[in-house]
């Protein structure tokens, strides 16, 4: 087992608020095993990237374990994150908030490289061409500025970003939300290839099934924190067991309006179920 979850809570402070801190997540527990895809889904608010925070230690947990290759993680030092830096990465939503737009790709793409594992300008040069070339962007991309590139484009240069690190586990988080419906599927398809030619474990988040479903072995649903249910990705996304889950499926749009308005009903219909048993 790669990543173990278990009981894990995590808690927000309100600032200028009186009342206690809010939990955000509340007792959760998940695996990933090598070589494998978790999803991780639910809606807006659900403490979906509050899990993967905690995870890649951007947020201390209130209580629980993060165990990674067999080893607790749950609250190693700056030095330890550094060096899983090397093994863990993720892969976010908006790749243009955390670029320079005054820097150029490649210095973008290899900064931790830079500053984390002693490599030489050669050594250097190769892990970025291997990676730009894995995300099928060429080699002059380097020398090129994150504006002159679509958002499809710059994702694919978050993903190799984190490839240079050459990590064993990433977590992607929203990967594509900001994605035209081509475009997303064009990324999935490239994270699923990486997976393959690199022997990579992901921890997939994202509020639509549907994406997660594509790329997941297994799929986990929160709702406000909690795991509501998990199994084998197909068994979630088409044999649904929580009212919630359908309601999800419910939600994704389809292309035909007389086949929406009948999965609206059949949404309004579980959640209302739901709320009176
Ligand atoms: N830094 C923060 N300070 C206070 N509250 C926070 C903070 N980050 C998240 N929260 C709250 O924690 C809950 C879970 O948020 P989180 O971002 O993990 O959800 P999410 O499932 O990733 O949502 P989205 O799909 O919108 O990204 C929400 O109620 C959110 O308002
Ligand atoms: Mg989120």
């Amino acid at each position: 087992m790669l990543l173990r979850v278990r009981d894990l809570e995590v808690c927000y402070r309100r600032p200028g608020r009186r009342s206690g801190p809010v939990t955000a997540v509340h007792g959760v527990d998940l695996t990933v095993h090598r070589g494998e895809t978790v999803g991780v889904v639910g809606e807006s608010g659900s403490g979906k990237s509050s899990i993967g925070a905690a995870v890649l230690g951007l947020i201390r947990p209130h209580a629980g374990l993060v165990e990674f290759d067999g080893r607790d993680i749950t609250h190693c030092s700056r030095a330890e994150r550094r060096e899983l830096a090397r093994r863990m990465q993720v892969v976010f939503q908006d790749p243009y908030g955390s670029m320079n737009p005054a820097r150029t790709v490649g210095d973008t793409v290899t900064e931790a490289l830079r500053y984390n594992l002693g490599l030489n300008r050669h050594e250097i040069r190769e892990r970025l061409d291997r990676a730009l070339d894995d995300v099928g962007l060429p080699p002059e991309t380097a020398g090129r500025y994150p504006a002159q590139f679509s958002g499809g484009q710059r994702q694919r240069l978050a993903i190799a970003r984190a490839l240079v690190m050459e990590p064993e586990f990433i977590v992607c988080d929203e990967p594509t939300s900001a994605l035209d419906l081509s475009v997303q599927a064009q990324v999935l398809n490239l994270l699923a290839g990486l997976q393959q030619s690199r022997g990579l474990s992901y921890l997939f988040i994202s509020h639509d099934l549907a994406v997660v479903r594509h790329l997941s072995d297994r799929i986990v649903v929160l709702r406000a924190g909690r795991v509501v249910e998990h199994g084998p990705a197909e068994t979630v996304a088409v044999e649904p067991s929580h009212p919630y889950t359908r309601a999800l499926i419910a939600a994704a749009p389809v292309p035909d309006p007389e086949q929406q308005r009948l999965r609206r009903s059949a949404r309004r219909q579980a959640l209302s179920k739901e709320s009176h048993p």
